[in-house]
């Protein structure tokens, strides 16, 4: 699938002479963690080492995949850039748009008609610009990624929080927001703290009804949802070893829930099996002479405590299956202790419905794993209590477990076959049994489970397990069903129990498909017309933004003085305008409109300086734009904490904000505001916050030296005249004030192109 071998070689041929000097600058044996990111830094050899969870560190990915929702704005941002092709190999993945209902035949014929226009604009886009598309249908972006291009030792980032996924195949992959892959796509660096590291040693061995979901979920209650935070998890140990890679996947890709930056695991025999059962020969070729890059020095597993800034150990043995939640995948609960815990807490004991999918578990293996369960059920006359829903991964793999038989067990259950796409799992979900907000239980092999995540109903207690589990509960309808224990009665009136779930690794007839879904860009896309209506309500083609002159700020107005938290999903609220993501001026109507303002304490409710009337946030904007008036948002502590998503940056800056004055920001989204060519500010003084009033004009005194390192000087002037002159800093260097002088990042870069 046009994964690129010579691409892979030259970071193999690079690997040695780097991790050797890494080694020798860092002064001991190093993690694989480390071995990767020493060798993927953007200045080439390294000549420093880096302060772990401080330093600020520029790299090189190999890869870049994107996800339907969120490429969109990503690569309408790329087109500014002014450059022929993506800099770095790149695929763009239909899977989030593909709505679950009656089954995968009917569901994409709908998502193909009711998407069209997206996917088109994606699928033009791309082909023009480079870039591999795989079609709705062809599966869940980190399946396809793991089955045609994740390899040991590479580094890559995704427009998706579970991008980490292809740790399993031994990456350091990382989920980023849309303006970093645009940067990289671009040709330029991209930018991380480099991560702590926290070692999970995994002992003895995994068997019965344990399976590699049950480690990461183990962990999840072990570290909790921000434990993992700022940190790469690099799992080791005879255990490591004989988790499939598959599992590895699973348990990579569960560490966005613990906050990890990412997680890994080294080369080994089944990731060389895996390789190989995908078509991909030459890569465990290429891996297999590298070997000893590709996993930790020897001394780091013997002493894991000396190189790791945590250590977790959990013996296999010992591991029993959990479900995690509800509401929350690190609420971690041995299967068998549910059942009190549900009467306690008044969890619905009887299960709706059981889910089997995502990009935690739809691979092969979890299919026939599951699959094993659900046959037992058929045979033994177990008429199952709950509904079942199957998403596979990808069309490689349903295709496979079709002419294996593995759907068709499903389907003897009653199971209705979704489209291979992520559906239920991102609220793609049309539910037959829809529940309003009833309260209700529901298992599925995902890994998100907040409220609402599923079906939109705060009510729906969701938790978290393997397939196989997910399975054996559904089919019993009942969250204190334990199968290692219970029975169940079949439809003879007998007591019958389940036995351990089997499962296949890899297809032993090998994996085979018709169609994989994939389009290869053309080679030369000059000519190619990029598709976007102008009557569009979805998508917009950007036009550049303009500099902020200095002489527009004098005279700025006070848009909002937010109160308290605001997140970026204050700042660009997702659920329903998710649909406009592709469209900045309709999603623009969401700026700030989950802002709490300081005064009045509602949201969606400031003054208008200029008419003295209350209204909407994005309408106040509007109007200080159409009257060519700058206006200036002022904020608390952590101002744009949550996503990377860029949207928070570029609505205000498409409605005239020209500065967001904060006394601190979350550190991506102060980025994001220098990228769009706004002010980000932070006050010197923090109770200059307690200053501001809702009737404040703004006047950028200093603006015309505005410098590195140097505080800019900003007059306040109230209602009644009175004035109070404050300073503010702020951490521009100079590539960065020249993103504000020429409007954005992206302006930069195409003037580079044009010179
Ligand atoms: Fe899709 Fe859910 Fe994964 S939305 S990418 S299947 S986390």
């Amino acid at each position: 699938m046009a994964f690129d071998i010579d691409m892979i070689k030259g970071v193999y041929a690079n690997m040695a002479t780097r991790v050797d000097k890494a080694r020798e600058i860092v002064g001991k044996p190093l993690t694989l963690s480390e071995k990767i990111l020493y060798s993927h830094l953007w200045d080439g050899n390294p000549s420093k080492a880096f302060k772990r969870g401080k330093d600020y560190v520029d790299f090189a990915p190999d890869r870049i995949a994107c996800q339907d929702a969120t490429a969109q704005m990503a690569l309408l941002q790329f087109m500014q850039a002014g450059k022929p092709k993506v800099a770095v190999p790149t695929t763009v993945h239909c899977d989030h748009l593909i709505q679950a209902k009656n089954g995968a035949v009917s569901d994409l014929k709908v998502a193909n008609s009711t998407s069209a226009e997206v996917f088109d604009f994606l699928e033009s886009v791309s082909n023009k610009y480079g870039i591999g598309f795989w079609k709705p249908g062809a599966g869940i972006i980190h399946q396809v990624v793991l089955e045609n291009y994740a390899f040991p030792g590479g580094m890559m980032i995704g427009t998706d929080s579970h991008t980490v996924n292809a740790g399993g195949l031994g990456m350091v992959a990382i989920g980023v927001g849309g303006a970093d892959a645009v940067d990289v796509m671009a040709g330029m660096a991209w930018e991380l703290k480099f991560p702590k590291l926290i070692g999970v040693k995994l002992t003895g061995n995994i068997s019965g009804w344990t399976s590699a979901k049950d480690v990461i979920l183990k962990v999840a209650g072990i570290l909790t949802v921000k434990g993992g935070t700022g940190a790469i998890v690099e799992y080791f140990g005879e255990g490591a070893k004989n988790l499939s890679c598959t599992g590895k996947g699973t348990i990579c890709n569960m560490g966005a829930e613990i906050g990890a930056t990412t997680s890994t695991f080294g080369y080994d025999e089944s990731m060389e099996r895996y390789l190989r059962a995908t078509d991909r020969n030459d890569v465990a070729d290429a891996a297999n002479q590298v070997k000893e890059h590709l996993t930790a020095d020897a001394e780091v597993y013997a002493n894991p405590e000396q190189y790791f800034d945590e250590i977790i150990e959990i013996n296999l043995d010992e591991l029993r299956p959990h479900l995690n939640g509800p509401f929350t995948p690190d609420l971690a609960t041995p299967v068998g202790e549910l059942g009190e815990k549900a009467r306690a807490n008044d969890w619905p004991l009887k299960v709706d419905w059981g889910l089997i999918g995502s990009c935690t578990n739809s691979s092969y293996e979890d299919l026939t794993r599951a699959a094993s369960i659900a046959k037992q059920a058929v045979d033994k006359k177990i008429k199952p209590k709950s509904d079942f829903g199957i998403n596979p991964g990808s069309e490689t793999i349903r295709y496979t477990a079709e002419r294996d038989g593995i759907l068709e067990i499903f389907e003897n259950l009653g199971a209705t076959i979704f489209t291979n796409a992520c559906g239920p799992c991102i609220g793609q979900w049309d539910r037959s049994d829809a529940k309003g907000d009833e309260k209700n239980t529901i298992v599925h092999s995902f890994n998100r489970n907040f409220s609402k995540r599923a079906d939109g109903n705060p009510n729906t207690h969701a938790f978290v397990g393997s397939p196989e589990m997910v399975a054996a509960i559904a089919i019993s309808g009942r969250l204190d069903f334990d199968p290692m224990n219970d029975t169940l009665l079949n439809e003879d009136g007998e007591e019958v129990k389940l036995d351990m779930p089997l499962g296949i690794e890899l297809p032993p007839q090998g994996f085979a498909v018709e169609d994989a879904g994939f389009l290869a860009p053309d080679a030369d896309g000059s000519g190619i017309e990029v598709k976007v209506s102008p009557d569009s309500e979805r998508l917009q083609l950007l036009e550049p933004f303009t500099p902020i002159k200095d002489e527009s700020l004098m005279g700025a107005k006070l848009l909002i003085k937010a109160f308290g938290k605001c997140t970026t999903d204050h700042i660009s609220m997702a659920g329903p305008w998710l649909r406009f993501r592709g469209h900045l001026d309709n999603i623009s109507n969401n700026c700030l409109i989950g802002a709490v303002n300081a005064f009045g304490k509602k949201t969606n409710f400031v003054k208008n300086q200029l008419t003295g009337e209350y209204a909407g946030v994005p309408d106040t904007a509007r109007a200080y734009k159409a009257a060519g008036v700058k206006s200036v948002v002022v904020g608390d502590h952590n101002y744009g904490e949550g996503s990377s998503r860029e949207h928070a940056a570029m609505e205000p800056r498409h409605l005239g904000v020209a500065a967001v004055i904060v006394k601190s920001f979350a550190r991506i989204h102060e980025t994001n505001l220098k990228k769009q060519g706004m002010l980000g500010l932070t006050f010197s003084n923090e109770s200059d916050y307690d200053l501001i009033q809702e009737d404040d004009t703004f006047n950028f005194l200093d603006i015309a030296e505005f410098a590195p390192d140097k505080q800019l000087t900003i007059e306040i002037v109230h209602a009644d005249g009175s004035k109070d002159t404050i300073k503010v800093n702020h951490t521009y260097n100079d590539a960065q004030i020249a993103w504000y002088r020429e409007g954005s990042a992206l302006n930069v870069i195409k003037k580079e192109n044009a010179a």
